[in-house]
């Protein structure tokens, strides 16, 4: 699907909202994450935590099939490989991140941010013991996907 370019996307009815803050400020995660876990153990931490965002109360965004499934795990993680300080995987692969605009198509409130990041946390709490994932750079991890995943939302329901 080509949802780049699109304005407002073709998939949704909902209007697009914006943060009013604009693209977060955020730290940078320090590199010492990926040299200590390697895309191996960022893709099997990706694996875990789109099997969790299939179970969660956002699971109807996501595929519905294991297999689409970690194929969408393995784009996220991607990413990540470069946010945690490695190689511009995602860009070589896919192109520009444009990561806003990527999540255009899904209606994303508030309530399935706050989703989104109790998966990730559950995987996070889990990722120095089974990812290598260095224990003293948890929180700056946490830090950046609370800080970035803010920019993912574009709807705006009340009271959220
Ligand atoms: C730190 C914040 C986030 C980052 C860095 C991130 C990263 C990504 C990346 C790299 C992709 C693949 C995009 C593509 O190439 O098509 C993706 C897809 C997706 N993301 Fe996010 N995301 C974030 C937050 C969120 C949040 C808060 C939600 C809300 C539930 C969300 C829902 C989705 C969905 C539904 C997809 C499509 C999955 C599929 O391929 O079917 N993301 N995300």
């Amino acid at each position: 699907m080509d949802i780049l370019n699109t304005h407002p996307a073709p998939d949704r009815d909902e209007p697009v909202w914006t943060p009013p803050g604009g693209p977060p400020q955020t730290d940078r995660i320090p590199d010492a994450v990926y040299h200590a876990m390697g895309e191996e153990n960022i893709t099997a931490f990706f694996h875990a935590f789109y099997r969790r965002l299939g179970e969660s109360a956002v699971a109807h965004m996501f595929p519905k099939s294991e297999r689409n499934l970690m194929r969408a795990a393995d784009k996220s993680a991607a990413m990540f490989v470069f946010l945690f300080g490695g190689p511009h995987l995602y860009q070589q692969k896919y192109g520009r991140p444009m990561m806003r605009a990527r999540h255009l198509p899904f209606v994303i409130d508030e309530a399935a941010r706050q989703e989104w990041l109790r998966c990730y946390r559950e995987t996070l709490d889990e990722a120095p013991e089974k990812y290598a994932m260095p224990g003293e750079h948890v929180g700056a991890v946490w830090k950046f996907v609370v800080d970035f995943s803010g920019w993912m939302v574009n709807t705006k329901k009340e009271n959220t």
